[in-house]
């Protein structure tokens, strides 16, 4: 857990409940803040398997995992080649599209070239193509925030980035869907109180509504854990993912998109995948212990 990524807060809190779980199902568990010595205090701690509570890079990008792999050791979650697609946004759509999954247009631009023309029509989201949290992302609109085009001198979340991905926007609704092993679990709709399912109305208790299962037609629900079961599939996850999508309900099944799959979901008291798990009356010292058991098979 922990690590130096942007989102190391969410990892402490995934990684202190994770553990909290597995000592309660009477496991011993070496707490492990990921530090550039991390390999050395793997090879000493010699665990029987390591559960990955990282999120971003480093962690959910494939190097944790390929070193986990040259010290032959079982960790939980997808591998390296699922993670090094998946915590790509462009590099998911590649390997995504082609198979029919519906994700939105768009593409890479630089960041600076922001300031001579707008990249796509207004409105569009801005974001970094490897973060999680919704760290780093802007929607612009057509009202011209940040100016039009963007002005040198606008500050944005974008800021620390050279590039970023512009992505349509998706008018409407926003809903995700766990993947355990081989199951889709619910389908949640996300309904921040002001604003959009940024940063702080993630992980700030009150900030958004929860709606699980989430209150739309079986036909959406039905293909969001379609969708969700086979991109988790096509890119070879392991253990659990979570989708993410966009609908816009006045287009019925056309207007849903899979914005991306996080191969390592929060696992922390607001996180998404144990509130689903929890739906179906798994709690979560049991969806922790179905995690490490995928890990070993
Ligand atoms: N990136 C955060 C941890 C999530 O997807 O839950
Ligand atoms: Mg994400």
């Amino acid at each position: 857990m922990g690590g130096w990524s942007a989102e190391r807060p969410v990892s402490l809190m995934s990684g202190e409940g994770v553990a909290e779980a597995l000592e309660s199902l009477g496991h011993k568990v070496t707490l492990i803040d990921m530090d550039r010595d991390v390999a050395a205090r793997l090879a000493a701690a010699k665990p029987d398997v390591v559960f990955n509570a990282l999120h971003g890079t480093p962690g959910e990008d494939g190097t944790v995992q390929g070193m986990l792999d040259l010290m032959g050791l079982r960790y939980t979650h997808s591998g390296m080649v699922t993670s090094v697609i998946a915590i790509d946004k462009q590099l998911t759509k590649q390997a995504l599209v082609p198979h029919g999954i519906p994700m939105p247009g768009g593409h890479v631009v630089s960041t600076a070239s922001l300031h001579e023309a707008d990249p796509l029509p207004r409105p569009y989201v801005l974001k970094p193509v490897n973060e999680g949290s919704s760290v780093g992302v802007a929607i612009v609109t057509a009202e011209g925030n940040y100016g039009n085009p963007i002005s040198a001198e606008a500050k944005g979340p974008w800021q620390e980035f050279d590039e970023l991905l512009a992505e349509p926007f998706i008018r409407g609704r926003e809903l995700t869907t766990a993947v355990l092993g081989d199951r889709a679990l619910l389908v949640t709709e996300l309904r921040p109180k002001s604003g959009f399912y940024d940063f702080d109305a993630k992980y700030t208790d009150g900030l958004t509504e929860h709606v699980c299962p989430a209150e739309i037609p079986d036909e959406i629900a039905r293909a969001c854990q379609r969708i969700a079961l086979d991109a988790h599939r096509l890119l070879g996850c392991k253990g659990a993912s979570r989708s993410d999508f966009r609908w816009d309900d006045t287009l019925g099944v056309e207007g849903l998109f899979l914005l991306e799959v996080n191969t390592q979901p929060g696992m922390t008291p607001l996180s998404l995948v144990p509130e689903q798990a929890k739906k179906l009356g798994m709690t979560y010292p049991e969806l922790v212990q179905a995690i490490v058991e995928e890990a070993l098979k």
